[in-house]
């Protein structure tokens, strides 16, 4: 990875895609599909809440969480991963989030640090293990911390989950953090709870933090994903090395609430509230509160599911039969490969901005390049953010059929 640290964080996404589409008009009314910003209504009691607890605005919040959303968070996993009742310690083992990106972040300088400590004056740096493509915070905290980012593909070949068991036990050993996104963005694949559990194994051999990054866990279509406190189960019941993270702004569809969570290891837990004590952004006490009623309601929750579930089938209607179509298991993103109809990904990208109007993401934007080749994981596939009405996500995938089997014959 050559090149200065701040040069590499020069390629985030949106902005990429801002320059790509640079001076190029869209060809219809536009639909905004690269974000994964849920569009429907955030849920009444998130007002409702803010305007009945308004006065915590005059305190500052408890770094950690409210002792209140921590309990509604430890009592919620409970009943997601069918856990015994109470075996989760909200004191000790989970605290609040700014929403999880800057969780993911913190914890990854954490464990760099953590890793440091133990790698001892050697000078070489830790690992920081990344599916490619990612969630691009991965890569960038590796990168500010200083470590060796270590890509591991997942593509077709490997169903979209990596495989860091074949990596070089130098490099397992040299691990600060591992990161696991499932189900995944931006593929939509969902790891196997012995697949968790081999992971969590790894990471307990080799001394790394194992990072589960869920926040899109309860959008699945059939049955729920398998999670970080899964594969602990399997294990021995206790979530040494694991650390797991979710978020409401998928689950409940608030992305500006910005409430999130960590949880899992205490002894790794407590560092990283150390860590945010000194840099970390507090949930104010109002947003905390909404963020308690959220996690303790289902109902919304299984109203969601079936609003993107619908999604999806709309989706699969007018795609399903291009090539390069790829139904997600969990998760609202479409991976889609266009390399077997208009070419890569920015190809398609400009082409559906040129001609639909709609904006999508290349899946060279969510990739990291190997230097020697130019090529990445993501060249041949664009990511399509399914967070609209079904109106309007209907009329948007008519478009894209429209165009990629339009110029597709042209080709
Ligand atoms: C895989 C993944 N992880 C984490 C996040 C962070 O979400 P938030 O900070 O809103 O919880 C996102 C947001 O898009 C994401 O896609």
């Amino acid at each position: 990875m050559a090149g200065h640290r701040l040069d590499q964080l020069k390629n985030f996404p949106f902005r990429r895609i801002d320059e790509l589409l640079n001076g190029l008009a869209p060809g219809r009314p536009p639909v905004f599909m690269q974000v994964g910003e849920p569009q429907a209504a955030v849920p009444a009691v998130v007002s409702q809440t803010i305007a009945q607890t308004a006065a915590l605005f005059g305190k500052y919040p408890p770094p950690a969480g409210s002792p209140g959303y921590r309990e509604a968070v430890a009592r919620w996993l409970e009943r997601r991963y069918v856990l015994q009742g109470n075996s989760i310690n909200a004191a000790t083992q989970i605290s609040a989030l700014c929403g999880s990106r800057e969780g993911l972040f913190q914890a990854t300088l954490m464990a760099i640090l953590r890793k440091r400590d133990w790698l001892g004056d050697t000078g070489i740096p830790p690992t920081v293990l990344v599916p490619n493509p990612m969630y691009h915070v991965y890569f960038g905290g590796a990168i500010v911390g200083g470590a060796e980012p270590i890509l591991v593909d997942t593509v077709a070949e490997n169903d979209f989950v990596p495989n860091y068991a074949a990596l070089p036990k130098d490099v397992l050993d040299r691990a600060a953090i591992c990161f696991f996104c499932t189900p995944g963005n931006p593929t939509g694949a969902v790891a196997t709870r012995a697949a968790l559990t081999e992971m969590l194994a790894l990471a307990r051999k080799h001394d790394f933090v194992l990072a589960v990054d869920e926040c899109y866990s309860e959008i699945w279509f059939d049955t729920p994903p398998a999670g970080g406190f899964d594969a602990a189960q399997d294990l021995g019941g206790v979530p040494d090395n694991l650390l797991v993270f979710n978020s409401l702004s998928k689950r409940s569809g608030s992305p500006g609430l910005r409430v999130g969570f960590v949880a899992g290891d205490a002894a790794l837990i407590e560092p990283l509230l150390m860590l945010r004590s000194y840099g970390g952004a507090q949930v104010p006490g109002p947003l905390m509160a909404a963020g308690e009623a959220l996690w303790q309601d289902e109902t919304h929750v299984i109203a969601n599911r079936a609003h993107y579930l619908n999604l999806v089938e709309i989706a699969d209607y007018h795609l399903g039969t291009l090539p390069g179509f790829h139904r997600p298991e969990a998760g609202f993103f479409l991976w889609l490969n266009t390399g077997a109809t208009v070419g890569d990904g920015e190809t398609a990208t400009r082409l559906l901005w040129q001609h639909a109007g709609i904006k999508v993401m290349p899946g060279r934007y969510m990739s990291q390049t190997d230097p020697k080749s130019g090529k990445s994981p993501g060249d041949d596939y664009i990511r399509i953010a399914l967070v609209h009405d079904p109106k309007t996500v209907e009329d948007a995938m008519s478009r894209i059929a429209q165009v990629l089997s339009t110029h597709k014959s042209i080709n």
